[in-house]
């Protein structure tokens, strides 16, 4: 009984801190590489847009790329990233 309330507690910590897991330093450096490959990163840097804008774009610019170069966890920290720099 006790080993299951120390998974669970595992689990639930594991979770917590997945959910949680934004940090400013490393986004800008996921930016920065992901979003570098066809052109300068500064270009979005150069506008603001809502978090749905950014989404949006980030989706687009997904398909451009061949395979799973942008990962759906890159998407998330690298939207999240934009809206905090550049939302609007
Ligand atoms: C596979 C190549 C490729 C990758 C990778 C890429 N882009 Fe782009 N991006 C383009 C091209 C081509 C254009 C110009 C044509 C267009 O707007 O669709 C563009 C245009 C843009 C624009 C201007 C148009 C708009 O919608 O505002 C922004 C902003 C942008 N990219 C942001 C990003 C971000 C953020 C990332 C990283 C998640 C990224 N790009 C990754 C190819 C790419």
């Amino acid at each position: 009984m006790k080993l299951k309330h120390f998974f669970f507690a595992i689990t639930l910590f594991v979770f917590v801190t997945s959910s949680y897991s934004y940090d400013e330093k490393s986004a800008k450096a996921i930016f920065e590489s992901k979003c570098s490959i066809c052109h300068p990163a500064d270009w979005a840097l150069e506008r603001r847009k809502t978090a749905d804008g950014w989404k949006e774009t980030v989706k687009r610019m997904r398909k451009k790329t061949a395979g799973n170069v942008i990962t759906d966890e890159d998407e998330r920290i690298i939207v999240q990233y934009l809206t905090k720099v550049r939302g609007k």
